[in-house]
């Protein structure tokens, strides 16, 4: 560590466990890795990653992926304030939208002032499908089926005889006869739902691994034939829970008071509650926080959108996965999701970016790990209709996607402040006025 100096930090205890990091956007990404350093919140081997991580070797995702030719980076920030059931929380967030991580950070400060959120998550149920067909009558080969259950349970449990040892393993399965679809009349669907639980595992692999392996004894139990066999992304038994209590006098801002700003945040609830097309942008806002998180964190964020949407439809129409009510003077925010994470496997063996994401986070386990999720995308949404029931949010927006519009149209250093800060204040958040920008600072040498 003799390369951290505290010189112009605040004072930190090493090992504080604190999400609070006053003034930590006004510093210098070099003053940022030294606090980061300096709390323990990296080892001077992970500063050494974190201050490569915009140039990964070529090496690490060689492996990871086929055809590899580059490294597309993004952005890691870390979303602050955020304590869940009592603890605290850096959120390493990937993310190329502006305002993503500020807003998080905001909406964890105002929750965290109110006692933080509430959280909770399930055990890593995943489901596998095994789909079945020329099955004869599907009461006949449904009992047929579920006479073999020991048998199905033992042989999956034989591909992952580890996955047991650590107290997981395939735990059911369940017969779900469904119509055939509209068209010519085919057989009623035949689907078979083998149900493990993966532990630390986000699973996917050892889903599909059981879900092939048991295949041939489905069809020899029943006499039908197997066609597709894999995991479902709807994993709506390994669901995650968060939710916040806001006093309405600490919601006041933009001189309005609490009461004004709470009615927003309510009549977004509603309208999203109502409304599938406000209900889609509505959980946009969610998933902006958990995508930046998985990403960094080194998850299947394309499963977890998946999972998110199908679960949010699961009433036949399609509704926000978060919701806002008044209960006893207060605002009231809850959300539910499926939540398929893990803390082993996958591109987190590999990925050291990933491996840091998970340190920063200081989570134990892949259940805190889905609660904290959880309470991410619940204050992103925070965040989101706090400003759209309110001031809008194209001004703080604005304000941010105004750099991106500096360093689009060249600016650079110190310019790129200067170049926003005027956009913004001519209304124009345009390239060929950030470039006019940076022409008259050309013409106009500096005193
Ligand atoms: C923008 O990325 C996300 C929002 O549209 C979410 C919402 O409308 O709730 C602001």
């Amino acid at each position: 560590m003799s390369e951290v100096v505290d010189e112009g930090l605040p004072q930190v205890q090493p090992g504080t466990l604190s999400s609070r990091l006053p003034g930590f956007h006004r510093r210098t990404v070099d003053e940022r890795w030294r606090e980061l350093a300096l709390r323990g919140d990296v080892s001077p081997e992970e500063l050494q990653v974190l201050r490569a991580l915009g140039a990964p070797t070529f090496d690490v995702v060689n492996q990871m992926i086929e055809n590899a030719v580059g490294v597309f980076a993004l952005p890691l920030g870390l979303g602050l304030n955020l304590t869940v059931n009592g603890r605290d929380h850096l959120v390493p967030m990937a993310v190329e939208e502006p305002s993503v991580v500020a807003a998080v950070s905001f909406a964890a400060k105002v929750v965290r002032e109110a006692g933080g959120f509430t959280a909770d998550a399930d055990a890593s149920m995943m489901i596998g499908q095994v789909q079945l067909t020329r099955y004869g009558t599907p009461e006949v080969a449904r009992s047929r089926l579920l006479a073999g259950r020991e048998h199905l349970l033992a042989l999956a449990n034989s591909f992952h005889p580890a996955l047991e040892r650590r107290g997981g393993g395939a735990r059911d399965v369940q017969v779900r006869i469904l119509p055939a679809p509209e068209g010519p009349q085919g057989e009623p669907l035949f689907i078979v739902h083998l149900l493990v639980d993966t532990k630390e595992a986000m699973g996917a692999n050892l889903i599909n691994t059981m879900a092939e392996g048991v295949a041939p004894l489905i069809e020899q139990l029943t006499g039908g034939r197997v066609f597709v066999r894999i995991l479902s992304n709807l994993a709506d038994q390994r669901l995650a829970r968060a939710s916040c209590r806001i006093p309405l006098a600490a919601l006041a801002d933009f001189g309005l008071p609490g009461e004004d700003i709470a009615e927003g945040i309510l009549q977004a609830s509603r309208f999203a509650e109502a409304d599938p097309y406000r209900a889609a942008t509505h959980n946009k806002g969610v998933m902006n926080g958990i995508d930046a998180v998985a990403i960094a964190t080194g998850q299947d964020w394309r499963a977890i959108e998946a999972g998110a949407h199908a679960y949010a439809c699961r009433g036949g129409r399609y509704g926000p996965l978060s919701r806002w009510t008044l209960e006893q003077g207060h605002l009231v925010g809850r959300i539910e999701l499926p939540l398929a994470l893990g803390m082993v496997g996958g591109p987190i063996k590999v990925h050291p970016g990933a491996q840091l994401g998970l340190k920063l986070l200081r989570v134990t386990n892949v259940r805190e790990l889905a609660m904290v999720f959880a309470a991410v995308g619940l204050a992103q949404n925070f965040a989101a209709v706090r400003a759209l029931g309110s001031v809008g949010i194209q001004k703080g927006h604005m304000a941010l996607h105004a750099r991106c519009v500096a360093v689009t149209a060249g600016a650079r250093g110190v310019d790129v402040e200067k170049v926003a800060l005027l956009l913004v204040e001519r209304g124009s958040v345009k390239v060929d006025t950030a470039r006019e920008i940076l022409a008259s600072f050309q013409e106009v040498p500096a005193p």
